[in-house]
């Protein structure tokens, strides 16, 4: 009897154990070729983070508006094996000739767009220290075989997208400015009809140099000299030294939790782990589930507006300035600005202390990575603006990123893009831009979640939304096609997509005291990946906004 009863506990009384590595791995990213390429390396043995390694690339070739060997991101990374986590921090750093005041002319205004095209607004990239670092530490393969596929479509050439296109015509003034970035990236110096083939010989080359020689073929030698010649001809500051002084940070991820679930995201110099903690940790006050969606909303708003208002004050390069992380994602903290939320109207920003940094860019990558064995990448790579600075150093077929526009250009006053930062974020030499780039993992005891997005400051309210419905037992599909909205502090309004709410919810939200404000087309592109372990089962899904693909196999 009391064998038979300890069976029963074991076997059948028990759930079924989780299981313990994936049945299939699943690749999400925002270009078919890109999620093809890690496919092909993880046929040849490869594991996630060779996968990476190719994606990276594949989409430094395919998807110049996002990305590129001329940008920075992260990379948040678990190895199966012992749980392992960390973050690959490949933001870009001001040059270290930069100066606080760099973009402001003799009156102490901003210079319009300074900040934003050519090669004055390009910070020192990350994006090939973070793949040879990747390759060395983590990976199986060799960079000649993890760089084969983007060296390829370098070389052989793509087929140009309809969104290529709009984002070409969107920037067509700066790419003009660079001979070298019209003669690749436009057809007789304007946009490229529809199916044009992209072929980049010199980018395939330089892509042979890192496959030889690791980061020294970008940061050091041969190419290093067109790209300080090639930036400093055209207004630029950069000089050997940066190339050779950068490095790639490892930082611990920001780890927290919600209603069982456990966080795992971006550390400084993003903004997105903190921002998306604190908002978590005020919501996790309240039963949203419970909630009809209009109190919902109201309640996700309001933890927004207090996290993104601690953003502005608070956050920037952790290198440089003190950044008060325990603090910030504390439980105790978040008690503390949940008392200030009122569930019956909204608190007008302005009546909370602080200014505000509101980040909106408009390109940006994000791809989700699990092998068989359970090794995950989510990374969230950026140029910044489509196509960066829209500069190419002649010789390189490296597009020059404009990061340093996610800097205050000066504290408190507006840049292009209505984004007013404070002091944490200023500019000093060296210092890396503060992101809200968000790569992130979630895990409770069904499954396990990789997302990420590119949007700019709207990156985190994404990243939020999609974690509450991972909560709420939605899967992948659901997550990547929600209908957005958004509230970062300042300005005081709550961002929608078309269709987010209906008339009387709008009227509702209204009637609390919020200011809607409907965005004129739909934002983001989430690549997400969910291990059921309850299941046994691996869901993946591309937003539909994009025209990435996720497949599983
Ligand atoms: O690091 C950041 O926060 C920005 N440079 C990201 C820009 C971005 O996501 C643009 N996307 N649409």
């Amino acid at each position: 009897m009391k064998r038979w009863f300890l069976l029963c506990l074991l076997v059948l009384c028990e759930p079924a154990l989780a299981a313990t590595t994936p049945p299939a791995a699943a690749i999400a990213t925002a270009h078919p070729l890109a999620t093809e390429a890690g496919h092909e390396i993880l046929a040849a043995g490869g594991n996630a983070f060779d996968a990476a390694v190719a994606i990276t690339a594949t989409l430094a070739v395919v998807e110049p508006t996002g990305s590129g060997l001329g940008g920075g991101g992260f990379w948040l990374l678990h190895r199966a094996k012992n749980g392992y986590q960390t973050m690959l921090d490949g933001r870009e750093r001001a040059p270290l000739a930069a100066k606080r005041d760099m973009y402001l002319d003799a009156k102490g205004e901003v210079i319009p767009n300074l900040s934003v095209d050519g090669a004055l607004a390009a910070g020192i990239p990350g994006i090939p220290a973070g793949i040879a670092h990747l390759a060395a530490h983590y990976g199986k393969l060799p960079l000649r075989k993890t760089l084969a596929p983007a060296i390829r479509h370098a070389r052989n050439g793509f087929a140009i997208s309809e969104s290529y296109r709009r984002m070409a015509q969107f920037r067509l003034e700066a790419l003009r400015a660079s001979t070298s970035a019209a003669s690749i990236f436009l057809h007789e110096n304007d946009v490229p009809p529809l199916g044009h083939l992209l072929k980049q010989p010199d980018l395939a080359d330089t892509l042979e140099a890192i496959a030889k020689q690791g980061a020294a073929g970008f940061y050091n030698g041969a190419l290093a000299d067109k790209l300080i010649k090639g930036v400093r001809r055209a207004g630029g500051i950069w000089t050997h030294k940066d190339l050779t002084s950068y490095r790639l940070s490892e930082r611990q991820p920001l780890q927290g939790t919600y209603r069982g679930i456990r966080i795992t995201s971006a550390a400084p110099p993003s903004s997105g782990g903190i921002a998306l903690i604190s908002a978590l940790n005020i919501l996790a006050g309240y039963d949203l589930k419970a909630l009809e969606p209009v109190a919902r909303a109201h309640l996700i708003t309001e933890a927004l507006r207090r996290a993104y208002r601690d953003r502005a004050i608070y956050l920037g390069d952790p290198d440089q300035v003190a950044v008060p992380v325990a603090r910030l994602t504390a439980p105790l903290y978040a008690d503390g600005l949940r008392a200030s939320l009122r569930t019956d109207r909204a608190t007008p920003s302005n009546t909370l202390p602080g200014n505000a940094t509101l980040s909106a860019g408009n390109d940006t990558t994000h791809f989700s990575v699990l092998d068989k064995q359970g090794n995950r990448v989510a990374a969230t790579l950026s140029i910044n603006f489509p196509f960066g600075s829209g500069f190419v150093a002649p010789g390189t077929g490296v597009l020059l990123n404009d990061e340093m526009d996610d800097f205050s250009a000066k504290p408190g006053v507006p840049n292009v893009y209505g984004l007013v930062g404070g002091e944490a974020n200023a500019i000093a030499p060296g210092k890396r831009p503060l992101s809200s780039m968000s790569p992130t993992f979630l895990e409770s005891k069904n499954g396990v979640a990789i997302l990420g997005t590119p949007g700019g400051s709207r990156i985190i309210s994404m990243v939020l939304l999609s974690t509450l419905d991972f909560a709420a037992g939605n899967n992948p599909a659901s997550w990547v096609g929600l209908k957005r909205f958004h509230h970062q502090f300042l300005p005081d309004v709550i961002q929608h997509e078309p269709g987010t709410f209906s008339a009387e919810q709008a009227a509702s939200l209204t009637q609390l005291g919020h200011t809607l404000k409907e965005v004129t087309d739909p934002y983001g592109n989430m690549q997400a990946i969910l291990w059921d372990r309850k299941n046994n089962k691996v869901k993946a899904a591309s937003d539909p906004r994009g025209e990435g693909t996720a497949t599983v196999r």
